[in-house]
């Protein structure tokens, strides 16, 4: 027998109820395939229910989702309700609660998916973002005097703790090591680096030349962790020169560790980079806890309820969640579908020029698996 997870499944708003169908069929077909099942409960949980109930979340929800094995998200956003109420009641209050501490984003250029960097191949966009996931200006502290007055003044706290940075680098350490054991050394090293035994990079990205408190902090906590992980090369970048490496030469990165803000700036970048929301995936992890998968793409409400949205990134979303549950034969094998469908079958990553409806490319997935 093999092992049953129990899944919450959350659709949210707009599209996300489309795709999640779609990665709902994924999982179960892969899991026909390579012998598990889910137990899912959904909540619809959302600016739907929201307006019809008033209610953003309820008070066991946090209590619900712990129950389970992992969380999978459709997206969350409404136009109807005033931005930040849903972004700051459901999404971040879950990743906050749940202590879901790292926000992990491949960039990954699959097979021919457009992206508007030219000349660049899946070969060269091919690396992944650790974003610190609950400190930062996200931890919310701050206020303002004077509110709405000419004299305002407003502040909003950059905050990190020692802990929190080093639980953060040492996910990402680890996650270098393992993304690329001594057989399959990585392509960013030199031969000097790899004579050297080197067979991956870590890059952390910062502002140290003007954020010199905090991201002295990160600086310094990431050297002393370094000899640890005497196979990983460390490199610093500062986090404007990341956005026009990530365009130039995005070759030469393998992991990058950074904070949140930052984090979810060049994430947005990297997502256009290897073809747009259509395919982005990611996971807001609690290594110790319950995990959360996302297309990282909103609701677009206005592709609502049509089936012409990209179910791919929740597609992927799906595939991140059984390699993170530890079914990796499934999670490669729904990767490898995706690759063979952008790289012969779909015409364009964006709503509407498929080439495919919505759970038409559900079906393909499942017939490539
Ligand atoms: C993301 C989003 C969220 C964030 C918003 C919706 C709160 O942009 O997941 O990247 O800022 O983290
Ligand atoms: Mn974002």
């Amino acid at each position: 027998m093999g092992k049953n997870y129990k899944i919450a499944v959350l659709p949210g708003d707009g599209t996300g109820p489309e795709v999640i169908a779609e990665a709902v069929k994924v999982l179960d077909a892969a899991g026909k395939k390579f012998g598990f099942t889910t137990d899912r409960t959904t909540y619809n949980w959302g600016g739907e229910n929201y307006l019809a109930t008033g209610e953003i979340l309820p008070d066991d929800a946090v209590a619900k989702l712990k129950a389970n094995d992992a969380v999978l998200l459709g997206a969350i956003g409404h136009p109807k309700v005033k931005p930040g109420v849903l972004e700051k009641g459901i999404l971040l209050r879950l990743r906050f609660e749940l202590d879901q501490y790292i926000n992990l984003r491949p960039v990954k250029l699959f097979p021919g998916v457009e992206t508007p960097l030219a000349n660049k191949r899946p070969e060269d966009i091919d690396y992944v973002v650790v974003r610190e996931n609950t400190g930062g200006v996200y931890t919310g502290m701050g206020g303002s005097v004077q509110t709405g007055t000419p004299d305002e003044v407003a502040c909003q706290n950059w905050v990190y703790t020692r802990k929190q940075v080093d639980r953060c680098l040492k996910f990402a350490f680890e996650l270098a090591m393992k993304r690329h054991g001594k057989d399959n050394p990585w392509r960013g090293l030199s031969d000097d680096d790899r004579k050297a035994g080197y067979t991956s990079q870590l890059t952390l990205v910062g502002k140290t030349n003007v954020l010199t408190y905090v991201c002295g902090l990160w600086e310094r906590a990431f050297h002393e962790m370094a000899p640890k992980y005497p196979q990983v090369k460390t490199a610093y970048c500062h986090v404007d020169a990341t956005t026009m490496w990530m365009v130039k030469n995005p070759e030469w990165f393998d992991v990058i560790v950074t904070e949140n803000l930052m984090g979810d700036i060049i994430t947005d970048l990297g997502a256009m980079t290897q073809g747009g929301m259509g395919i982005a995936a990611g996971g807001n992890l609690n290594p110790e806890g319950v995990s959360m998968f996302e297309p990282i793409g909103g609701s677009a409400p206005k592709y609502t309820g049509l089936g012409v949205i990209n179910p791919l990134a929740a597609i992927g979303a799906a595939a991140m969640m059984l390699d993170y549950l530890g079914e990796h034969a499934a999670a490669a094998a729904i990767e490898k579908a995706i690759a063979t469908a952008t790289g012969t079958k779909l015409k364009s990553m964006a709503a509407g020029k498929m080439g495919y409806s919505t759970s038409e490319v559900g079906d393909l997935i499942v017939s490539l698996l």
